[in-house]
């Protein structure tokens, strides 16, 4: 039965690029649930926050993560999806998870570098509040990104041999 994998993290440890580059390599669909969502609302991910709130988003998301079950696609997920409902329970069960792990120190400097607009919880925050927030988030998502299938440092290994890994784990 065709499986998706799914490319889980915190915001900003380059699951989309990540994603794009496996299923170029491995000539298969590339699904982002951001921007499934942002399809299905005609909004920014920021507007929808703000007119919402994040509650009636994390059920978005949740939607959208079901209607990737049996794609052979590459996903890339957002980064708090496996912390809602039973999100990372279901990945495992239909899918295999990949976490991307990665420092805080590390997240921080890409994210200090990144666009709000799809990001409305780091909005606002001077560079120590972010440095803080991430470390926090981090502490507190990390027992849900542990139970992954698998888990990698992407950036110091090379895309081959995280394909030979996902070979292993079909
Ligand atoms: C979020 C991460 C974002 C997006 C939303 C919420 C989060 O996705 O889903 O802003 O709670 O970590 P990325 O991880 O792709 O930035």
């Amino acid at each position: 039965m065709p499986k998706p994998i799914f490319l889980i993290g915190y915001m900003g440890s380059g699951k989309t690029t990540l994603a794009k580059k496996l299923a170029s390599k491995l000539e298969l669909p590339f699904i982002d649930t951001d921007d499934e969502i942002v399809k299905e609302i005609g909004m920014s991910i920021t507007e929808y926050f703000q007119l919402h709130g994040e509650e009636k988003f994390r059920e978005l998301e949740r939607k959208q993560l079901l209607k990737t079950a049996q794609q052979n696609a590459i996903v890339s997920t957002g980064g708090g999806s496996p912390c809602f409902f039973d999100n990372m329970q279901w990945m495992n069960e239909n899918g295999i998870s990949v976490y991307l792990q990665m420092s805080p120190k590390s997240l921080f400097d890409r994210l200090s570098q990144s666009k709000p607009n799809k990001r409305p919880i780091l909005i606002g925050k001077t560079e120590e509040e972010l440095f803080n927030f991430i470390t926090e988030k981090l502490t507190e998502r990390e027992p849900f990104y542990q139970q992954a299938h698998l888990i990698i440092d992407h950036i110091n290994t090379p895309i081959d041999d995280l394909i030979i890994l996902l070979k292993k784990n079909q």
